[in-house]
């Protein structure tokens, strides 16, 4: 499992994790937003937490979690999940069904540096890329093509963050014996070498 504040860099670092691993990556916020694109009825549910930076409701949530951890894929080659659990209810729900991380990683970053990273990103919608203007440049070539999620103003970062420490303490006390804390300010890399090394320590404990 990876946590972290909005824009920690939880997306950046598990797009390193699944080249390296071969997990499957089942990002939540990724899912809500291709449920919310296509017009579904858990898509329309929901837009409007999703907008205020608020949890989304866990009727729409649990379920699609646990569906999609019940995927072959996913049985075969293990799960990566981001942003899940958001609560305590949420890691309550996937208690019940026996499913615990190996590893649960959190990345540390000052809520002051966080708004810079969220307004200043960008994603690339033909490869997944995540970029930002100042910290990770697009090539010239591809600016045009690239968009800005609607959450990614200052106004609605806000809320997320507020949201994120509301919460967080009762997910990580779930996760104590699996808990890693990586700090996050580092450069990308750097982050994801302390990521592997969490990785190879927790793998060799289990
Ligand atoms: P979600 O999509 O999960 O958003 P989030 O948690 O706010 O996290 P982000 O995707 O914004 O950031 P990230 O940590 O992946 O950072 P990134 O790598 O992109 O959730 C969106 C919404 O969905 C929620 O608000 C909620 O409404 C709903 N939702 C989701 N899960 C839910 C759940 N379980 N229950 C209920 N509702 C749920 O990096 C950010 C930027 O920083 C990028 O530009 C990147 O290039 C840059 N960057 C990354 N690392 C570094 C670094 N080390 N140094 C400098 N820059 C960096």
């Amino acid at each position: 499992m990876i946590a972290g504040a909005p824009a920690a860099g939880k997306g950046t670092q598990c797009a390193k994790i699944v080249e390296k691993y071969g997990l499957v990556h089942i990002s939540v916020g990724d899912l809500l937003r291709a449920e919310v694109a296509a017009g579904t009825p858990a898509g329309k549910k929901a837009k409007s937490f999703m907008d205020n930076g608020d949890l989304v409701p866990n009727e729409v949530v649990v379920e699609m979690v646990k569906n999609k951890l019940g995927e072959d894929a996913v049985q075969q080659n293990g799960w990566l999940l981001d942003g899940y659990p958001r609560s305590g209810e949420q890691a309550e729900a996937i208690e019940k069904e026996g499913i615990r991380p190996d590893v649960f990683l959190l990345i540390n970053v000052p809520d002051e540096l966080l708004i810079d990273r969220v307004v200043g990103r960008r994603s690339d919608p033909e490869t997944g890329e995540i970029y930002h203007l100042t910290f990770k440049p697009p090539p010239p070539e591809i600016v045009s093509r690239l968009v800005q999620r609607s959450d990614d103003t200052e106004e609605k970062a806000v809320n997320r963050l507020r949201t994120y420490h509301a919460n967080v303490d009762a997910v990580v006390g779930y996760y104590k014996d699996q808990l890693v804390e990586i700090d996050g300010t580092l450069t990308m890399n750097e982050v994801f070498t302390k990521i592997q090394m969490a990785i190879s320590a927790k793998a060799v404990a289990v």
